[in-house]
């Protein structure tokens, strides 16, 4: 495994002591809990800041707002409207951004690096910030801006957080409000087609929920494809072997772009209820209340599932892993990050051979990703074969 943090090994589900919390570690299980039609989702910070929004007559507005409708917190039925949008928008990007379009996006950004660079912020963000920049009518330093204002909206959401730091967040909130608002009012969406086809939109989901929607795209989604990149990269950095094999073997980009989600997959865990009527897996049964630890990085290693699970084989065959989840929350996403990660891996190498940079990655501390805040790498320039 590339990085250093330890993975639950895998076995039969049990409840944590310290918490109650109960852990799922076996792929049949992990599948088990998040198809299951009485699981929701946890305790979501949008409850949280309706609380604090009720109690304050309405003064956290824009921050209730922008989470209060974050799709991957939602249940049915608020779920399905967010969802159903998020799938017209990532639809009409996979249409846009083919393999050309995608490779030319990856040279452009190539052209500025070289040498020994900060791999999170020069290389892995910049691809996915390009493209939705692109597609929602910004440029990319705005695109970053709004990325890293909502990265401190959501990170590290404690249950207890004092006024002040909800008055900050409530800033931030509205500052990407009006940026999102301004931008449509009079441009419209480009990738919905300009103004008219939003407002359409607008009918079927309200305003400020599709400004959420469009909030995770910006910050949860485009996190997690950077988070994977860098994983990625991190490990080829120590792979020289799999960069070879990658150049000789362009066609071995799938196969690559799936082992590695198996295996460096940013999000580590996910959190689920169980609902009335419990739930039964294998001879164990969750007891109706309970919360549930889908550990998907030990699903993905359930050698029921991949045989010799850490072993790192192109040659695989197995069930699709659990990188981007499964059921009613399953990656909107999934495939276009797919086409993105095969063209980015295969440009990049092309053009540079990948070492690791003088000083080790630092990585989040939140607990439910694996993922790096800087990666230091040194790319080195390949001599063009033609
Ligand atoms: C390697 C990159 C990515 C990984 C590993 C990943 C992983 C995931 C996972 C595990 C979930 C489900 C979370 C849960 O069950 O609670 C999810 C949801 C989602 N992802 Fe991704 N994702 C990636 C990239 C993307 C991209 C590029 C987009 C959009 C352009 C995207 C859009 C979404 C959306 C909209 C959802 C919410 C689905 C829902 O709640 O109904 N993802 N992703």
């Amino acid at each position: 495994m590339p990085l250093s943090i330890d993975y639950q090994p895998v076995g039969k589900p049990y409840c944590r002591p310290s918490d109650g919390a109960w852990i799922v570690t076996r792929y049949e299980d992990a599948i088990g809990v998040l198809r299951a039609p009485n699981v929701s989702v946890a305790t979501s910070p949008s409850e949280l800041a309706a609380r604090v929004s009720d109690r304050l007559d309405g003064a956290f507005e824009d921050l209730a707002a922008l989470v209060g409708s974050l799709p991957i917190l939602q249940n049915p039925p608020e779920h399905g409207p967010s969802r159903d949008f998020l799938h017209v928008i990532v639809r009409e990007m996979s249409k846009a951004y083919s393999y050309g379009r995608i490779d030319h996006a990856v040279s452009r950004l190539l052209e500025r690096s070289v040498g020994e660079i900060d791999g999170m912020s020069e290389l892995c963000y910049g691809l996915p910030d390009v493209l939705l920049a692109e597609s929602l009518g910004f440029s990319s330093d705005e695109m970053r801006d709004l990325r890293l204002a909502g990265r401190q909206v959501l990170h590290d959401w404690q249950p207890a957080m004092p006024l002040r730091e909800y008055e900050r967040r409530q800033s931030l909130s509205r500052y990407i409000h009006e940026r999102l608002t301004a931008r449509w009012r009079s441009h419209g969406c480009p990738i919905l087609g300009g103004k008219a086809r939003l407002d359409e939109i607008e009918l079927s989901l309200p305003a400020r929920q599709r400004e959420s929607a469009v909030f995770f795209l910006i910050t949860l989604a485009n996190e997690t494809i950077a988070g994977f990149f860098g994983n990625v990269l991190h490990l080829l950095a120590n792979r020289p072997d799999l960069q070879d094999l990658l150049r000789r073997t362009p066609e071995a980009a799938s196969a690559f772009v799936e082992e590695t989600l198996r295996l460096c997959g940013p999000l580590r865990h996910r959190a689920r209820v169980v609902g009335a009527g419990g739930l039964t897996l294998g001879d164990m049964t969750i007891p109706d209340g309970a919360l549930v630890h889908v550990v998907i990085e030990s699903a993905n290693r359930d050698p029921e599932a991949y045989p010799d699970p850490d072993r790192f084989d192109l040659a695989r065959r197995g069930p699709p892993s659990l990188a981007f989840g499964a059921g009613p929350h399953l990656c909107v996403g999934a495939v276009f990050a797919r086409r993105q990660a095969r063209r980015f891996f295969t440009v990049l190498l092309q053009r540079f051979s990948i070492l690791p940079g003088d000083a080790p990655g630092l990585l989040f501390e939140q607990p439910e990703i694996r993922q790096f805040v800087t990666l230091p790498l040194r790319l080195q320039p390949r001599q063009r074969e033609n």
